[in-house]
């Protein structure tokens, strides 16, 4: 036991977050022979246990259609799928379940904001603003609508060290910016936006404030209604959850607002052959038979990472990162891309003379899953003139083994390519 009480707690605590590894099934396994270190959950995490039993109850005991039936089975599918929608609007602390829209996931949330609502406001000459370091998700959308309206896309610069310090974004309002959209967490580098210094500039500017929280909010306790910002975006499966699940929170105001997103079942009142009207919120954006068992998966998930807690696992990961990072700036050829202060546990990283593609393949060998690549965020990579890297994303499932894997496996790559 350490004599320093901090460090005591420290280690105490370390240990308490150790026991959830056990809940992901997925991590008991070999990797070409190896333990698997996955250090990849930036792109998907792993499926919680609980997470996986919901799924299967509901598809092997509950599964009909939603709000259509008026059987056993319809209302208990329905009422799993609206249970999981109450569990999402108190994770994020929307004001109703009104605002809470379920849709295939963090892109097709912000192409939705950008076709319903972007689309009819913008005309020629206004400005939508991004930063450079946006995921391709928030970026292709703004492109395809600004070539549809004639708006302009304005680009905030980030700093070298990968910061986007509130001026950056806040120094290229103009009268003509209508929309700002922007991470909480960039997926590559790991800084974490000072969204709660930009987004009250942008409202007193009047503008409508689109948030990326895909990496936000499996990392930290996410409140929509103290953010301030319109829109909020998410994945269920970056966030111990389902693929093909995610969400879109809106103000109630401007969902309301807005037109359908797709037509057909289940998002209209009424329809005859001359004309249909729309269902209530939030349904109106729900065409189609929805992802029912998804959304099961989404509120299981939900549940499971508010009984971990969400400032256990920030402060867990934070713990991790900062192993992480030590670790390989003793490397000595190993240079990290993105040091901002504050960030998440996002480790972009290239070892000299080594192709990051090169890198991620041989710690493979080794059991150990990093991304390499432009991790579907091109323009930063270019900013920092690099074709991509390798990067090692941290979960509260991974401990320090995973670590030491992946600095062991680095030794390896060392010897095979220098
Ligand atoms: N957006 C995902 C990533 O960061 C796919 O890897």
């Amino acid at each position: 036991m350490s004599a320093n009480p901090k460090q005591a707690r420290e280690d105490h605590f370390e240990r308490d977050m150790a026991q959830y590894r056990a809940d992901f099934p997925a991590l008991v396994q070999e990797v070409n022979g190896h333990p698997l270190a996955f250090l990849d959950s930036a792109a998907s995490s792993q499926r919680a246990q609980p997470v996986i039993d919901a799924v299967t109850h509901y598809e092997t005991h509950d599964h009909a259609n939603v709000h259509r039936g008026v059987h056993t089975l319809s209302q208990r599918a329905t009422e799993s799928y609206e249970g999981a929608r109450e569990s999402v609007q108190r994770f994020i602390n929307g004001a109703s379940t009104r605002e809470v829209v379920f849709t295939r996931g963090t892109t097709e949330s912000i192409n939705l904001v950008a076709q319903c609502f972007a689309g009819p406001r913008l005309s020629a000459g206004d400005e939508v603003l991004i930063t450079h370091l946006e995921h391709h998700a928030n970026i292709v959308p703004w492109q395809m609508l600004c070539e549809r309206t004639g708006a302009k896309l304005i680009v905030a610069h980030v700093e070298d060290d990968g910061s986007v310090p509130a001026e950056n974004v806040t120094s290229r309002f103009t009268d003509r910016t209508r929309i700002l959209a922007i991470s909480a967490v960039s997926n590559a580098l790991g800084t974490v936006l000072p969204l709660d210094e930009i987004i009250p500039a942008a409202k007193a500017a009047d503008i409508t404030v689109v948030v990326d929280g895909a990496q936000a909010v499996p990392h930290q306790q996410v409140d929509v209604q103290a953010l301030g910002a319109d829109f909020f975006a998410f994945s269920a499966h970056k966030m111990v959850g389902p693929t093909g699940i995610g969400v879109l929170w809106g103000r109630e105001t401007l969902l309301d607002a807005m037109p359908p997103w797709q037509g057909g079942g289940d998002m209209i009142e009424t329809v005859t052959l001359e004309k249909s009207t729309w269902n209530t919120l939030p349904y109106k954006f729900e065409a189609g038979t929805p992802n029912i068992s998804g959304a099961v998966g989404l509120g299981a998930a939900v549940e499971y990472l508010q009984g971990v807690g969400m400032d256990n696992i920030s402060r867990y990961e934070h713990l991790l990162l900062n192993v992480l990072t030590e670790q390989l700036e003793a490397q000595g050829d190993v240079r990290i891309v993105g040091t901002a202060p504050g960030k998440a546990a996002v480790v972009s990283f290239l070892m000299d003379g080594v192709h990051p593609h090169d890198l991620g393949t041989i710690v493979d060998h080794h059991g150990v899953a990093v991304r390499t690549g432009h991790h579907c965020a091109m323009p930063i990579m270019q900013r920092f003139d690099v074709p991509g890297t390798a990067r090692a994303s941290l979960a509260f499932y991974n401990n320090r083994d995973d670590i030491d894997a992946l600095v062991a496996s680095l030794a390896t790559v060392r010897k095979l390519f220098k």
